[in-house]
């Protein structure tokens, strides 16, 4: 079952609203219809499942605030339903829809809403205040609350003592001491500075990855829409236009309107390496011997070449140099040689975090998954091309070259030591069917 299911949802401010919802049921343009009221949620259909940060992003104007008052109950919706947990909270009495939002909803403000004249930690209980919870139980939890947010030791202040991010953290763990499933969240963070805004994003998808919670966070700001949603609606006008996962939307946006929305973001920060990752050509099995993995390095044009065992467990790289010294001491096989050459990233790695492992790799960054096994490369002219918003290009995939590493030794060498160790090192066939 879905935590929140808003069914057709119309808000209409002014005298004549449900004449306004039949006319935009007709067809009508809502700059039409100004004299008979304000539309400012049109036909809103969407269904948020438990867990998800679910992010509604638009423009100023565009009715995001309405609509999550529509959901917490604040507003009647003019026309359509809104189900909180089952409940469709337009339909019930004034205590049933009081007992349903004070049990399942809490809300973060962007202005904080702190009481100034409440310590940080009777602002941090008063929801449980509220729900007449005793003070030493309530005091408990703010005290729990406001360490998870970081506010350890700050319980006695007061609200003006705080800076902003740390009223922002208030606030929050006010909600969280709530202990509600529902987090309505408008806005919370865009009254921040940008620095502190991020360790705030950072801190809620740490917080969310122990809590699952269902967040609803409304925002205006693709970046960080993209960087906490699991999925995002957009809004424009009062409607929602696209629905989607911040990929989808990035790479697939629903019209112009939302493209030219996302012409903007930082790539780097919203795509992770499962999203952009190649399929790894520069890899030997350990099976194969300095020989294969010369090869194929010659091939690529590579200094050095990834390897794995025969399961796809990453093991690290070797270099044409030492490939070339072990061959020549008559050596058949790779393990002696492997060398760590770069910390693997992992799927869910965002693009921005690859950059350091890309430097120390003259290879694409590999990406292997919780097995360890190696499961893409992501190459450097991907990573590139996120930070200049284009999309990678493969051709570009081979020139990959690091001037932290040497060059590739070159081809004639290679042949030449090849030919020389040929005989002594016959037991290694050039099976390459390890390599993929
Ligand atoms: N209480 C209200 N009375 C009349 N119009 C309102 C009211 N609240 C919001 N509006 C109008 O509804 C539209 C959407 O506003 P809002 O939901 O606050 O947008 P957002 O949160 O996306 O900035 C705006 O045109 C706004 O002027
Ligand atoms: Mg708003």
């Amino acid at each position: 079952m879905s935590v929140v299911k808003a069914s057709n949802v119309y808000k209409v401010f002014g005298k004549r609203q449900n004449e306004v919802v039949k006319r935009l049921e007709e067809g009508a343009d809502r700059d039409d219809l100004t004299k008979l009221g304000t539309a400012a949620v049109i036909d809103a259909s969407f269904e948020v499942e438990p867990g998800e940060i679910f992010v509604v992003m638009g423009l100023s104007g565009s009715g995001k605030s309405t609509l999550i008052r529509t959901l917490n109950g604040l507003w009647a919706p003019t026309a359509g339903s809104v189900e909180v947990l089952g409940t469709d909270i337009a339909k019930v009495d004034a205590p049933t829809l009081r007992k349903t939002r004070s049990e399942h909803v809490s809300m973060v403000f962007q202005h904080f809403a702190l009481l100034p004249h409440r310590t940080v930690r009777d602002n941090a209980a008063y929801a449980l205040e509220i729900r007449g919870t005793d003070k030493a139980e309530r005091d408990k939890a703010a005290d729990r609350w406001l360490k998870a947010v970081g506010l350890d030791g700050w319980a006695d202040k007061y609200p003006e003592q705080l800076s902003g991010g740390m009223q922002q953290r208030v606030g929050l763990a006010r909600a969280l001491a709530a202990e509600t499933d529902i987090l309505l969240m408008d806005e919370a963070f865009s009254a921040l500075d940008p620095l502190i805004r991020r360790e705030m994003q950072e801190q809620l998808v740490d917080l969310q990855s122990e809590l699952k919670k269902t967040i609803i966070f409304i925002t205006h700001d693709l970046n960080e829409a993209m960087f906490l949603g699991d999925r995002i609606a957009v809004m424009r006008n009062g409607r929602i236009v696209q629905v989607g996962t911040p990929e989808e939307i990035l790479t697939d946006p629903a019209n112009d309107y939302v493209a030219q929305f996302v012409h903007d973001v930082d790539r780097a920060r919203v795509l992770t390496a499962s999203n952009v990752m190649e399929k790894a050509r520069q890899v030997v099995t350990n099976q194969n011997g300095p020989r294969v993995a010369l090869r194929s390095m010659r091939e690529s044009n590579a200094s050095a070449i990834y390897v794995t065992d025969r399961h796809r467990k990453f093991l690290g790289g070797v270099s044409d140099r030492d490939c070339i010294d072990h061959l020549r001491a008559g050596a058949t096989t790779l393990d002696e040689i492997i060398k760590p050459i770069v910390t693997p990233a992992s799927p869910d790695d965002l693009l921005i975090d690859l950059f350091l492992p890309s430097s120390e790799t003259p290879l694409p960054v590999p990406v292997t998954n919780d097995e360890e096994h190696l499961v893409g490369v992501v190459p450097r002219a991907t990573l590139l091309a996120a930070l200049g918003n284009q999309t990678g290009n493969d051709e570009q995939s081979n020139e990959e070259t690091s001037l932290e590493w040497a060059a590739p030794v070159n081809t004639g060498v290679i042949d030449q030591v090849l030919a020389e160790t040929d005989d002594a090192a016959g037991a290694e066939t050039a099976d390459r069917k390890g390599a993929f």
